[in-house]
């Protein structure tokens, strides 16, 4: 079964507590955003696979660990995982970045996608699926499966905001995913929206209504 990880370090608590104000504007939130993804990353990375390596320090020879080179790739779910990219981007600056665009319709909440690029050997690479808010699931829940259909292998959700019914839409779909994120809320309003939560965080990155 999949690991849920509510990463409660006290930069992200208070990082994620300062952008659910809702008099934070675009420009802060923006800032706020792009270092949650970083330091959730520095959490998801954390099995990512060492190898010993040999050389010279300017003191002695000495056996060290670096990072295998495992292949990674981004991938957000559009619009607001967008605002994740580039923080995730400074740790694994190798990393491609592939898109897939969806969207809740408003009535009946269930995604609509609407894009789908991804880096050519996705196969091999390991995913880092972002989308600040995991609400009913159901987008990351079909994010996950168009990745699947399209040969990815091991793949890791993160979010900033999620709620319960998310967390177990997605792993009752999806057992081998796990999924990172700065917090589990407590539930679901008749909107569809996360409570407390942030609003839509879409709109708050990008200025939109
Ligand atoms: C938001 C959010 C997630 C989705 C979560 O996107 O960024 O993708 O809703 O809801 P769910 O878990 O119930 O599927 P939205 O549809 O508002 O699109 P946007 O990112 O373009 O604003
Ligand atoms: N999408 C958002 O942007 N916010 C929510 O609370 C739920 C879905």
């Amino acid at each position: 079964m999949g690991k849920v990880y509510e990463v409660k370090h006290p930069l992200i608590q208070h990082k994620l507590t300062m952008i659910r104000h809702k008099e934070v504007g675009t420009k802060d939130f923006r800032a706020l955003v792009d270092e949650l993804a970083m330091l959730l990353t520095y959490e998801a990375s954390r099995d990512l696979p060492l190898e010993d390596i040999s050389f010279d320090t300017p003191v002695a020879h000495t056996t060290q660990k670096q990072l295998t080179g495992k292949k990674l790739a981004v991938v957000p779910i559009l619009r607001a995982g967008l605002g994740m990219v580039d923080g995730i981007l400074e740790l694994i600056p190798a990393a491609k970045v592939g898109h897939i665009g969806m969207y809740r319709d408003e009535e009946s909440l269930e995604p609509v996608e609407y894009f789908i690029k991804l880096p050519e050997d996705i196969q091999s690479r390991e995913v880092l699926l972002v989308d600040p808010m995991l609400a009913t699931g159901g987008s990351a829940r079909d994010a996950i499966s168009a990745l699947k259909a399209r040969g990815a292998q091991k793949i890791k959700l993160i979010t900033l905001v999620s709620a319960p019914e998310g967390v177990e839409a997605v792993l009752a779909e999806h057992p081998d995913v796990d999924i990172f994120t700065a917090s589990i809320d407590e539930g679901l309003n008749d909107q569809g929206y996360i409570v407390p939560g942030l609003g839509d965080a879409g709109d708050r990155l990008f200025g939109t209504h």
